[in-house]
């Protein structure tokens, strides 16, 4: 084991005290840099996803340009459905579009839990790359989606308001999803082990669209598949897991094992403290719309968000993606008063 240069992410997760909070920008390898959409012209999406050493370039980009405490690696949370035999495209101006999407019983016999590393050996290819492009500078992050938020785009075959077809599957077809969210799990577990396995410091499960169902439902169809996830990867790695609107979540998934939890800016750093009782780090949660405002804001409510934290068991963070319309100098000046904090 060769040592990170930074490993400020790692000693937040382990819940070590630091000097400073480590800081990250969900979707931080992407749109809004210029390097980014430069490749994006000459390359399609899942090209760019494919190419080992597109990804691995696309990965390190923010790490060069930016300056967080960790890169994640570029790739898609939907190259686990295409992985399973359900066709994924990539459309511009649209987003996912699935142009088979998983709608019975029927259909969901016909999806498989294929072998990992045939499937989906570009992507540990593109994490043993992008390792040696980092030279140890910081650590690495693998992700995946949730089951429930994977079973969104198989079953709906493209973004959405309310994922009305998704929850049809689940409230009229309970055997249907629960047989299709079984064979997401067990295909991101190999994927997830897969991923530790090429080297990657950490990894993140990102719930995007668990925020669309009732506490109830959570529970029975999104948390029982991240639990499964947790368990089996954490004796391996260190577990984040993010749930878009998942507040109401917060005390069981703080009794699950995971190293740490997203939060996003609807959740008071205070309401989430309380709710996991203080002792989990939390991840998050700066509203990605405010990095529109002046940089000099940006740093006073950066400031205000760790002190209302506090320094440890955190990881400053954005409460979802980074936007395509945010200035380059403002993404820098979210990270750079982080890096600034003293106290
Ligand atoms: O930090 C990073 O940039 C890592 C790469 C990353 C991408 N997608 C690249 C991407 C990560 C972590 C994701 C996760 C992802 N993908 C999620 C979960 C996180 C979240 O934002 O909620 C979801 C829901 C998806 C599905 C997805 N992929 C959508 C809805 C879209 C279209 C809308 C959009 O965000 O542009 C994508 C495409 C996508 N994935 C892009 C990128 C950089 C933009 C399209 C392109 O580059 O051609």
């Amino acid at each position: 084991m060769t040592t990170l240069k930074n490993d400020l992410f790692l000693k937040a997760l382990k819940g070590e005290t630091v000097e400073r909070p480590p800081v990250w920008m969900m979707r931080q390898a992407g749109r809004y840099l210029p390097e980014f959409m430069a490749l994006k012209k000459k390359y399609d999406f899942f090209t760019r996803c494919r190419t080992p050493e597109l990804a691995a370039e696309i990965t390190v980009q923010p790490i060069d340009i930016i300056g967080p405490d960790a890169a994640i690696l570029f790739s898609d949370i939907l190259v686990i459905p295409q992985a399973m035999n359900i066709e994924v495209e990539m459309k511009d101006g649209i987003g996912p579009w699935l142009p088979n999407p998983v709608r019975s019983l029927k259909d969901v016999e016909q999806v498989v839990v294929p072998d990992v590393y045939e499937e989906l050996g570009y992507v540990f290819d593109a994490i043993k790359l992008t390792k040696e492009m980092l030279d140890n500078r910081v650590p690495l992050i693998g992700f995946a989606g949730s089951p429930w938020t994977i079973l969104c785009y198989a079953v709906q075959g493209q973004g959405s308001k309310n994922f009305d077809k998704a929850k049809e599957l689940c409230f009229a077809h309970p055997e249907a999803a629960h047989a299709l969210l079984q064979k997401i799990t067990d295909t991101t577990i190999a994927y997830l082990k897969a991923k530790v396995a090429s080297g990657v410091n950490a990894v993140q499960v990102f719930d995007s669209w668990g925020g669309m169902l009732s506490p109830t439902d959570y529970q029975e169809f999104s948390w029982k598949y991240i639990q499964q996830i947790v368990d089996a990867l954490k004796e391996e790695t260190e577990v984040i897991v993010f749930g878009k609107g998942c507040w109401f979540a917060l005390q069981e998934m703080a009794k699950s094992g995971a190293a740490a939890l997203g939060v996003d800016w609807t959740c008071s750093a205070r309401n989430a403290r309380y709710l996991t009782g203080g002792n989990i780090t939390l991840q998050g949660n700066f509203d990605p719309s405010r990095l529109l405002s002046p940089p000099d804001q940006i740093k006073k409510m950066v400031t205000q968000m760790i002190d209302e934290f506090g320094k440890d068991r955190y990881v400053a963070n954005l409460g979802h993606g980074i936007l395509p319309n945010i200035p380059v100098e403002n993404a820098r000046a979210f990270v750079d008063a982080v890096k600034n904090y003293s106290k």
